[in-house]
Parts: C-alpha cells; structure tokens; sequence
C-alpha cells in the first residue's frame, strides 16, 4: 500500500514513511528491512508495507551501489571501461 504527496510516496502508511525517508536511511547504512524497522519503525504496525518496504529498499540500495560506483573515490578518471575525460 503506498499513498502520494508531493514528490514522495509514502511507503508505511501506518508509521508516516516514504520512499524518500528510506532513501536517507539507506544512506545512514540501513541494508535491510530489519534495519529500516529499527530506524523508521516501518511495518512496525499493520506490517502491511513490508512488501513495498523491501522493494523500496532493494531500488534505494542500488542507486546507492551506483552512486558508489561512480562517485568521487572511483570518480571513472581511471577506470578502462570508461572513455577518457575530453
Ligand atoms: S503500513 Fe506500515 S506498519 Fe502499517
């Protein structure tokens, strides 16, 4: 069950939790939906956000992998797979 307003979604309809609260978590080092419970207190309730609570968090964790991937510690100015700065 999610619910919109504004730019976020929300995610726990129980507990007042978007996708975009989520998304800070995961930033703070949440890696999985025992860790947002902890942090949020998603699915702490009805519990009937725990499916979207995990997808939420699934997309949240690979932007993140990608954030990682491309940002300033492997910024690409080495990496072979890349072209070459112009
Ligand atoms: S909607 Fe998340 S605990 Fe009820």
């Amino acid at each position: 069950m999610t619910s919109r307003e504004g730019d976020d979604v929300y995610v726990c309809i129980c507990r007042a939790v978007t996708d975009g609260q989520i998304q800070a978590a995961v930033d703070d080092g949440a890696a999985s939906v025992g860790d947002l419970r902890r942090m949020l207190g998603v699915g702490g309730q009805c519990g009937r956000c725990a499916r979207a609570a995990k997808t939420c968090l699934a997309a949240a964790l690979a932007e993140q992998t990608c954030r990682t991937g491309f940002g300033p510690a492997g910024d690409g100015a080495d990496d072979a797979r890349l072209p070459a700065p112009a």
